[in-house]
């Protein structure tokens, strides 16, 4: 049979080649993978981006033996010669080729190689971060690197197959755009046509996609690149990708269904993974009351539990003060107890996140409350503090005391850390639904309302009265899907009417003339018709991320940016020619 991947320089890859081909006269093209000398004989592991095959070369081939005493790791050769089988002993089982090898008879360098600053062949190689992303396509040589990009591309392939089948539309979208207000800073494009005149680079096609179903598209995808300017962390890029859809004439149940059907083929495809649905749904209520966080990671126990009424009626003068003080007192259970040392380092944890300290309690192996403030708990305390955290023999509870946000993030994190230094995360996929979001929150230093998702985010229909006289107790109709503690998307039912929308703009403080110009063009099209719409963007960077199990988006980003946001392999952002700078008018102070 021919190799799919015959050409004029190889009649196979370097995976190909078993058994099956013994006697054959092959040519192979690839990477020196590396050389060893044995006995008289050299060999060559010959390496392409399918895998390796070993090529050995023979004095009785002087010219070839002779080449090949000169080649370095990294060089590109071609070779021809015969396969060979490697005999019992000398097989390597972990190599799909490892049943032979190809004796050379003839040899051509295609390309020399310089020392490699990163080692290809082992996958531990020392380099730096800083040194892999300055020569990232190097980093990228390695095979554990290019399996993330493949298994991409399957992702991207598996979406596209689903979506496809479901008759949406896929339909590019501007990136010389308008400010978007998905709440991070944009990065802005000067116009040298209209002098002092800027594009932006969309956060995300939000605007665009509602404007497709206004044009009556039904369903919409784009595989979206966006970009926003913010504080970076591993599952942030300041460009990213989006798979950004949008449907008319649904409801959020509907968008649902279709979403984990998208994924249940996905993780089938890609992993061979059976994902159960419907996936859990919590409100977000219940979320920032058993996680301290919106997006909980379920794959430990170890939930947060209000004990306000416990606290009120211990002895503990801390607890009661803080509450006094309109703060809250919150515990977790950590099942096995802990030593004293790591208590110290939890109580340092927590210091961070603004807590005072984290007093404890510890069940002995008589199943009492004892040590830590158990002293100051009285036998009706200790019994519902033993109902309401399942407390038994040997655990420990710690109490987080304090503001409401700072006692949630605290344990959040906390809940997090313990459970990594346990190892008491289940190796399993979570995915959970986070419903019935708040539709403003308030924001701290400004005193004005914000969205918490986006302003085009529809209300809930039965707050839709308080939006005037309690806004911060309206819920909005957006859900985000949250896996294994990681947000993955979010999105929400729109607002179809121009008043209602114009309402929602008034509520955030944006004034008339502000609306009118930033908005003006979307407010007059939701005149003309708009179908009741809705639709989600997933984060495909952070589903490649878990689903390849890396540690950062940046794993699977070709080609990423540093935490600074910078490239270190084109060394961009960089200064530009003072000429340009004059045709768009701009001058730089330093
Ligand atoms: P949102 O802002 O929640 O919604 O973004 C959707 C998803 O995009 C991913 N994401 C990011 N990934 C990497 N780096 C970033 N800097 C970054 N920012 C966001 C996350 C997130 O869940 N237009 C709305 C969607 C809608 O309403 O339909 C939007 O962009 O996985």
């Amino acid at each position: 049979m021919t190799s799919l991947h015959k050409t004029h320089l190889r009649t196979h890859n370097c995976n190909e080649l078993n058994e099956n081909a013994i006697n054959q006269t092959v040519m192979l093209t690839g990477w020196v993978n590396n050389r060893r000398n044995h006995g008289g004989l050299i060999f060559i592991d010959l390496r392409d981006h399918f895998g390796l095959t070993q090529v050995v070369f023979d004095p009785a081939h002087q010219k070839a033996y002779e080449a090949a005493k000169s080649v370095r790791s990294e060089w590109v050769l071609t070779i021809q010669g015969k396969v060979k089988l490697r005999g019992d002993k000398l097989e390597n089982k972990k190599l799909n080729t490892g049943a032979i090898e190809v004796e050379a008879h003839h040899i051509t360098v295609q390309s020399q190689a310089k020392t490699t600053p990163i080692t290809i062949a082992e996958e531990k190689g020392k380099a730096s971060e800083e040194t892999r992303l300055k020569y990232r396509y190097l980093d990228l040589r390695r095979k554990k690197a290019q399996t993330k990009l493949v298994v991409r591309h399957n992702i991207l392939r598996s979406i596209r197959a689903y979506l496809d089948q479901e008759e949406f539309t896929e339909v590019e979208t501007p990136l010389l755009s308008k400010s978007t207000p998905e709440g991070a800073r944009d990065f802005l494009v000067p116009s040298r046509l209209q002098k002092s005149s800027f594009f932006a680079l969309p956060q995300s096609p939000q605007m665009y996609k509602q404007l497709i179903m206004i044009a009556g598209l039904d369903k919409y995808y784009q595989i979206a690149r966006c970009f926003r300017d913010e504080d970076l962390r591993k599952d942030r890029q300041p460009e990213f990708t989006q798979i950004d859809i949008e449907m008319s004439f649904i409801n959020p149940a509907d968008i649902m269904t279709r979403m984990e059907t998208m994924f249940q083929k996905l993780f089938q495809e890609v992993l061979g993974k059976p994902l159960i649905t419907p996936f859990k749904q919590l409100t977000h209520h219940e979320c920032i009351e058993s996680y301290g966080t919106d997006r909980p990671d379920l794959r430990f126990d170890m939930q947060l539990v209000n004990i306000q009424e416990v606290a009120e009626n211990s002895n503990f003068e801390v607890f009661k003060e803080t509450i006094t003080n309109g703060g809250i007192v919150k515990a977790i259970c950590v099942k096995g107890g802990a030593t004293r040392k790591e208590i110290d380092n939890y109580t340092t944890f927590v210091k961070q996140f603004k807590l005072g300290g984290l007093p404890w309690t510890k069940c002995s192996e008589k199943g009492e409350l004892t040590g830590g403030i158990g002293k100051f708990l009285n036998e009706e305390c200790k019994e519902s503090l033993t109902k309401m955290l399942k407390i038994e023999k040997d655990d420990l509870i710690l109490f987080g005391v304090g503001p409401k946000d700072y006692v949630n993030q605290a344990l959040d994190h906390l809940r997090r850390t313990i459970a990594e230094e346990k190892n008491l995360i289940k190796n399993t996929w979570e995915f959970v639904w986070v419903t019935d979001f708040p539709l403003f929150s308030l924001d701290k230093e400004t005193q004005q309302l914000t969205s918490e998702h986006h302003p085009f985010t529809a209300p809930n229909p039965a707050d839709i009265d308080k939006l005037s006289t309690e806004p911060l107790k309206v819920r909005s109709q957006a859900y985000d899907l949250v896996l294994n503690g990681y947000e993955l998307g979010g999105g929400s039912i729109r607002i179809h009417q121009a008043t209602l929308q114009d309402q929602i703009f008034a509520s955030l403080n944006i004034s008339e003339e502000e609306r009118e110009k930033k908005f003006g063009f979307f407010l007059d099209a939701l005149k003309y018709g708009t179908p009741p719409h809705g639709g989600i963007a997933f984060g495909l960077d952070r589903i490649v991320m878990l689903m390849t199990n890396s540690q950062s988006i940046r794993d699977v980003i070709a080609f990423p940016k540093t935490q600074n946001a910078t490239d270190l392999m084109m060394e961009s952002p960089s200064e530009v020619d003072a000429n340009q700078l004059k045709e768009l008018s701009i001058t730089t102070v330093n």
